[in-house]
């Protein structure tokens, strides 16, 4: 493994995962710009090295098996190993997603990708991820998906959501499971957490977010940089603490 710390985020042609490989990038770290549309792949890679990141394109459709271990094979041939995985990569699905008119097919699509998509990309980076010193994984969730919040009378609950919101409760739910299996198998130097990055001006929201992406940024940028002994299977924003 190279002494430079190697990042992979996915999602990262735009919005919040684009600035999550720039500010990683800004830390001298190589970032993998995990982005599965050629054009915007290159462009952003373009951007980032315009501005002296070491970063590199990884062609990933995190819905697609075959895309996500070729993208494990390209990461192994371009930076030898990978110390930190980004999960940043997410849909909406089609609304209105209330729960007695919605489509099904946009329930499955969103799970697909948040959920699936994440656990797809995971296991498929965890054997790069063993074989470093410090890893770490940072799943992008969102206030929305806390049940506690969502339950609260005057909670950020956002808006009725079939798909979307449960997504990140799931999310949430999976993130917890992997604390408990790492911790069995004895993988203690893994550590995971998820991540809010509060309501940001991205096409996820039709940039009516009221953050910008490199605020979006931060909680994942600070989660992926945590010392050996920081929080593992934990929930924050940037305030601290969100309630599962
Ligand atoms: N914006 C907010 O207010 C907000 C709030 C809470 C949580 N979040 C979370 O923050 C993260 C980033 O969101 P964002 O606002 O930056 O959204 P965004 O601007 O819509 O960006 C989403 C990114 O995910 C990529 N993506 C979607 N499906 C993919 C797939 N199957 N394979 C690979 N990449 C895929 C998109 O690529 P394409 O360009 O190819 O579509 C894009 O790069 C998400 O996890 C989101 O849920 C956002």
């Amino acid at each position: 493994m190279s002494e430079q710390t190697i990042a992979l985020v996915t999602g990262a042609n735009k919005g919040i995962g684009y600035e999550i490989a720039a500010g990683l990038g800004a830390l001298g770290w190589k970032v993998g710009v995990g982005a599965r549309d050629q054009q915007r792949r290159d462009t952003a890679v373009e951007k980032l090295r315009a501005a002296g990141v070491d970063a590199f394109g990884v062609p990933l459709d995190v819905t697609d098996d075959a895309s996500v271990s070729a993208a494990a094979d390209l990461i192994t041939e371009q930076a030898g190993g990978l110390d930190v995985l980004v999960n940043n990569a997410a849909i909406t699905g089609s609304m209105p997603q209330t729960p007695t008119t919605v489509d099904p097919a946009i329930i499955r699509d969103v799970v697909e990708t948040n959920v699936i998509g994440v656990i797809r990309v995971t296991n498929a980076m965890l054997p790069l991820l063993r074989r470093s010193a410090s890893p770490r994984i940072v799943n992008m969730s969102s206030s929305v998906g806390s049940l506690t919040l969502q339950t609260t009378p005057g909670g950020e609950t956002g808006p009725i959501s079939a798909a979307y919101a449960p997504s990140k409760t799931f999310l949430n739910a999976i993130t917890a499971q992997y604390v408990k299996e790492l911790k069995e198998l004895g993988d203690t130097k893994i550590l995971i957490n998820s991540g809010c990055p509060g309501f940001t001006a991205t096409d996820l929201n039709g940039f009516r977010g009221i953050r910008t992406p490199q605020q979006g940024a931060a909680i994942a940028i600070h989660l992926a940089t945590i010392p050996d002994d920081g929080p593992n299977g934990e929930f924050f924003d940037d305030a601290g603490i969100v309630p599962w």
